[in-house]
């Protein structure tokens, strides 16, 4: 199958100790994307976030850093940055639609002001020498701000353009609007990647179907829920149910050995353990247990017992 699967930036999620464990355990992912990185007024980059795009910590993972950015002077220091730790690739986050972030017209906040985007890119792109992709959503209020940004992005050289068919104001809920991304891939010159909802193997064949020449599809919190997405969808799924299970709790296991060993305090590992299981729930038979169990448990040894018990449902993904 030539269609590339990336997983998708999710930020309090896919960290490097989640991607690597993800990567030893399951196939089908091509690229992976880290959560934004961002400066403080200072200039710096919180301690967590270098060490979360540092090589060592990514050796076995085609990683492609993203930041959160409306000041050119930033993107080329962050770029540069990037450049010298190895990396070929950075991915501008045109998306986010939280309201700290878009009050300060960053991510999503960006989108209406359409000559602000063109500066930057116009002051960035002959300074920098990695290769820029952009993840945005079809506008901030309404869907109409990507239409004049798409012509606008034709003018500089942009690897990919990541589209999550969503404005900010919907945040992650509502209709994704499928035929407003329809509509874009008529009006750019560029690579197009697919992203959102692509939460089972048939949502994905009717997405295919549908943008026959579309070849690259992000997936976000599907592939947290349903870490075998990714092979279902290349036809690499060849495991049983119960082998799923088996293989899911190995992977479970490896994951909360990383936070154990590095968080501090019980409580930290159980609240870091009980943002997985709002997703992982999902794909348990009784999910609504499943996640109840393990918010119940108020120690590491309880929480291990919630987790045998939960084993013990079906995988239904
Ligand atoms: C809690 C949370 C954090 C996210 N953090 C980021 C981020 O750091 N950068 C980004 O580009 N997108 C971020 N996203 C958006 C996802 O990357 C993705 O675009 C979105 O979830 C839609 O894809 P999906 O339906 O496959 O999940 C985040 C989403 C969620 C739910």
């Amino acid at each position: 199958m030539s269609d590339k699967i990336l997983m998708a930036p999710i930020q309090g999620i896919t960290d490097y100790h989640f991607r690597n464990t993800f990567q030893k355990f399951f196939d089908g992912v091509d690229v992976l994307y880290s959560p934004f990185l961002r400066l403080d007024k200072d200039m710096q980059l919180k301690k967590s976030k270098v060490k979360d795009v540092l090589p060592e910590n990514n050796a076995n993972i085609n990683l492609v850093p993203q930041i959160l950015t409306n000041k050119p002077d930033e993107f080329i220091y962050l770029s540069k940055y990037l450049r010298d730790l190895g990396y070929n690739q950075v991915n501008w986050n045109l998306g986010c639609p939280f309201a700290m972030v878009v009050n300060r017209e960053l991510g999503s906040g960006l989108l209406p002001n359409h000559n602000k985007i063109r500066k930057i890119l116009d002051e960035v792109m002959p300074k920098i020498s990695l290769s820029v992709s952009i993840k945005m959503r079809i506008g901030l209020e309404n869907g109409d701000d990507i239409f004049k940004i798409l012509p606008i992005l034709d003018n500089y050289p942009i690897s990919e353009i990541i589209i999550h068919p969503r404005t900010g104001k919907q945040m992650y809920k509502g209709e994704v609007s499928t035929h407003i991304f329809e509509k874009c891939l008529s009006l750019t010159k560029h690579k197009i990647c697919y992203n959102g909802d692509i939460n089972t193997l048939e949502d994905f064949q009717n997405l295919k179907n549908r943008f026959e020449n579309v070849s690259s599809w992000m997936i976000g919190r599907s592939l947290v829920s349903n870490p075998f997405l990714a092979e279902q969808i290349k036809q690499k799924d060849k495991d049983s149910q119960e082998n799923k299970m088996l293989r899911f709790k190995e992977f479970h296991d490896a994951l909360a050995k990383e936070y154990i060993d590095r968080l501090e305090g019980s409580s930290h590992f159980l609240n870091k353990m009980r943002i997985f299981w709002e997703y992982f729930s999902v794909s348990f038979s009784n999910s609504h247990k499943v996640y109840k169990r393990i918010k119940k448990a108020t120690s590491i040894e309880k929480y291990h017992i919630a987790v045998e018990q939960n084993c013990l449902e079906r995988w239904t993904a």
